[in-house]
Parts: structure tokens; sequence; C-alpha cells
């Protein structure tokens, strides 16, 4: 569809990831003519739910579900073009077919094998409390070679097969020589499987290579509307995050301009999103974490194992200490608060509104890791609600209680919550504000 007025807009995850990015991406997307990915790689699992049908989007962006709406991956973005490949054919299977809508930048880097196998072994070989957790798909050594300059291989040079299979042979006996320096022999690594997996990746998505940052400005140009789709979430950012256990990437709208090849001066949504609690996955500090029954209770009510790899999440109160920092990080719009519908029937709701670190009250969020691992939080409570959620369609419908508590988490973060989760589904998320005008009004979804 090319919408009416021009309009770009930005979801990203305010949290540690999983926050229900691929859910208000997909609501949006009849409003968008091209939606770009800008960081990350296959180690994002966004989640679309409609009717009885799951997707799990790991490279894709979850805006090529919707026909009509030309998906973008960036320059920012690391490529395993085997799982690329494998989830366009998982799609294809289930009667999706996305392959003509997608375009991939000749300036983006590959994930190779050598890149998840440095992963894993790194991950193995580190000792507890030096292990980051990651999602094994090879994202930090890519990024690695990307900055190393000298052995990165990007679509572009796809494109020059000879030089290509010279240089991936290089690559693979460097690459083999000093991962059993470091982690033994117990691997397999054969430059001629590289070599048949990059041939396939060029032989099949040569078509979709081009400048997608020239396809951008075009788009632009022509008043089409521009969706960017943030992977991971601030807190995994590797300049503004939990460092070092963090991911390799911009993950907020920051990223877009390196990301993605432009400039995001007319990205006037900014919607961050935030589940009502929090989550994460994999290592490093977590200051509401619950190691607790009530913990356990959140998981098991929210389903909250990973979309990636199936780990369970650690789950805690809602942080307003850290969600504060990366909503003003991010210059965020509009808050997408998801999950409502899993913290029905606690009777009451906690929320992390300071941290007390060495017998002080900080409401900063802390570069120190060392100062968020000792850092107790202070949590307030709150009343909570009971009943099934999931049928609520506007806000004034839901109970008191959780208006209440939506107006403390917009009264803390200092932005409104505009959209708000009540479920998994398509039609499960209540609007409202200005964002309204983005959101198709044929679908069942407004307030
Ligand atoms: P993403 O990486 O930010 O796109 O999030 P994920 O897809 O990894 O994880 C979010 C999970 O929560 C998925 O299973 C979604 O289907 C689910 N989800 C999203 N919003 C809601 C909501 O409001 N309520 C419930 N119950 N589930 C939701
Ligand atoms: P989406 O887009 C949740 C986490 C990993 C690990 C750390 C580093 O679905 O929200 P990496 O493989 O990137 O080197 O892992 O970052 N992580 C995510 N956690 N959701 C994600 O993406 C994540 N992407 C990375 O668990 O702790
Ligand atoms: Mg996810």
């Amino acid at each position: 569809m090319t919408a009416v007025d021009k309009q770009q807009a930005c979801v990203f995850g305010l949290s540690w990831g999983d926050e229900g990015k691929g859910k208000i991406v997909d609501l949006l997307c009849p409003a968008f003519d091209v939606v770009t990915r800008f960081n990350g790689g296959a180690n994002a699992g966004h989640t679309v739910c409609v009717g009885d049908e799951t997707f799990a989007l790991h490279l894709l962006p979850a805006g090529v579900l919707r026909p009509n709406v030309l998906g973008v991956i960036g320059p920012g973005v690391v490529v395993d073009p085997i799982a690329l490949l494998s989830e366009i054919d998982g799609l294809a299977a289930r009667g999706v077919d996305v392959a003509g809508q997608l375009r991939i930048s000749d300036r983006a880097h590959l994930v190779l094998p050598y890149h998840k196998l440095e992963d894993q072994l790194s991950e193995k070989a580190a000792s507890e409390g030096k292990r980051i957790g990651t999602t094994s798909r090879g994202i930090g050594p890519c990024y690695a070679d990307k900055m190393k300059r000298s052995a990165a291989v990007r679509f572009v040079d796809l494109l020059n097969k000879d030089a290509l299979q010279q240089r991936v042979r290089r690559i693979v006996e460097q690459r083999r020589a000093m991962l059993s320096t470091r982690y033994g022999d117990d691997f397999e690594l054969d430059a001629d499987a590289v070599l048949a997996d990059l041939e396939t990746a060029r032989s099949r998505l040569a078509p979709s290579i081009c400048d997608t940052s020239e396809l951008l400005h075009e788009a632009a140009d022509e008043q089409k509307s521009l969706l960017f789709e943030g992977a991971n979430g601030i807190l995994l950012d590797v300049d503004h995050g939990t460092y070092p256990f963090v991911t390799s990437s911009s993950a907020g709208p920051h990223g877009i301009w390196a990301g993605a090849g432009f400039a995001p001066l007319e990205v006037t949504f900014r919607i961050g999103t935030t589940k009502a609690y929090a989550t994460r996955v994999g290592a490093g500090p977590f200051v509401s974490e619950l190691e607790n029954v009530v913990g356990d209770r959140i998981r098991e009510a929210g389903h909250e194992y990973g979309t990636t790899t199936g780990r369970p999440r650690r789950c805690g109160w809602f942080d307003a200490v850290s969600c504060t920092y990366a909503a003003r990080l991010s210059s965020v719009t509009d808050i997408a608060l998801t999950h409502l519908d899993t913290l029905s029937g606690f009777e009451q709701i906690g929320v992390c509104v300071a941290y007390r670190i060495d017998g002080k009250t900080t409401t900063r969020f802390p570069a120190d890791t060392s100062l968020l691992l000792r850092a107790e939080p202070v949590v307030e409570f709150v009343p909570g609600w009971t009943g099934d959620l999931r049928s609520v369609r506007t806000f004034d419908e839901l109970p008191e209680e959780a208006n209440a508590y939506i107006e403390r988490v917009e009264a803390l973060v200092g932005a409104p919550v505009t959209l708000a989760g009540v479920g998994p589904d398509r039609s499960q998320t209540l609007v409202r504000g200005r964002i309204r005008r983005l959101i198709d009004v044929s679908e069942p979804t407004t307030a």
C-alpha cells in the first residue's frame, strides 16, 4: 500500500530484547512501504502471531509478512546467508513467498561458519562470570571481522566469484590456525563447504543485492513511508548497554544512520517497546530480577522462552531506572507496553523505581557492571488486576488498576504509552494518541 502521508517510524527495544518488537512492526506495516532492519543478525527472533499461525523471523524484517511491503536488510546487519535462505524457504513452505519482496545491502557483511564456530568455542572456553551467553549465531566474531577489515566478506564480494574463492580459502586457513591454537582441533571447518554455501547464496540472493541506502533515499523522495525495525534492545547495545554483556551492534534509532545508510531526521515516531515486566536471556546484570517463585510464575504465564535459542528467559519486575535511561537515549516518542495480560492475577505488581548501591539510592543507570551486579532494587508495589485481558480492545476497557499501572510507567519513564499489548496476536494491541493514524483503520485493533 502507498501511505497517504509520508511517514517514517522506528520500532526498537527499550530493554534486553524480546519486548514484542515483531508484533508492533507487523501491526504498523500496512501503513508503510518499506521496512528496514539496520542492526544485529540471526540473534534476533521476532514473533508475529496471526490467528493460528506463529512466525518467528530472524533475519527477514517482520514487515515482509505483509504483502506489498518491501523488506530491506541494511548494511549494518550481519547476515548468515544460509540461515536467511532457510528462513525464506521455511516461509515459502507455509505459503508465504517473500523472495521478491526482499533487498539486501551490497555493503552488509556475511556471517560464515567460522564465525559461528568461534562464537561457540569462545563461549565454551570462557570462565563462569565471563561468559556472555550469546545466541551462538556468530554475531560478535562477524562484527569483529568487520572492524578488523582484513578478513571480512560483504555481499558485494559474492558477485566477484574468482576473487572470492581465493580470499575465502585464505581466510578459512587463517581462521583454522587461530581456532586450533586457542581451542584445540576438535572442530570441522572446510573451505570447500564454505565456498559451496557461498555459491548457493550467490545464485539465489544475487537478484536481491543492491545499494539499499540509495533505495531508501529514492523511496523517501517518492514520498514512500519508511519503517525501521530494530533488533535486540538498548540495554544490549554495544555502546550504551550493560557492557560487556551486550551484543555487538547499535540497537536504537541511533543505529539507523549507520546501519541503514539513511539519516533518521524525519523518523518522528520512535516507538520503544518494553514488556510490563522485565526479561533477559543470557548473562549480565539484571537488578530487578526475581530468582524466586514470582519470577517463575511470570515465566510460565508469559511463555518466557527464547524465540531464537529456546532458553528460559530470566524474569523480574519492570525496571524504571534502566527503561528511563533507554528512553532518554533513544528520544522515544511512544512506548509500546506489551504483556499486560501476563500480569493479570498478580495481587500486587512491583516496579523498580531506584537502585540501592553501596548504601546510596540512585535513579542513574551506571556504566560500571560491578555496580549493577551489586545494586539492589528499590521496589514500589502497586495494586494488581484480575481477569482475562485478551479480548480487551481499548484502553478504556482495561481494569482501572491496569490503567493506573500504565500511568505510573508513563510518569516514571517520561513518555506516553500509546500501544499496549494484551496478547500475542496481531489483533491484541491497544492503540491511542497520534500513532493511531499509522494503524490501518480496517484493522480491528484501533482504540
Ligand atoms: P521481539 O524479539 O521483540 O520481537 O520479541 P519476541 O518475539 O522474541 O518475544 C516476545 C514474545 O511475546 C513472543 O512470543 C510474542 O508472541 C509475545 N507477545 C508479544 N506481545 C505480547 C503481549 O502483549 N501479550 C502476550 N501474552 N504475549 C505477547
Ligand atoms: P531480539 O531482536 C534477546 C543477547 C544474547 C546474549 C547477548 C549477546 O529478538 O530482541 P549475541 O548472540 O548477540 O552475541 O548475544 O545478547 N541477545 C538477545 N536477547 N533478544 C535478542 O534479539 C537478542 N539478541 C542478542 O542472549 O545475552
Ligand atoms: Mg526476540
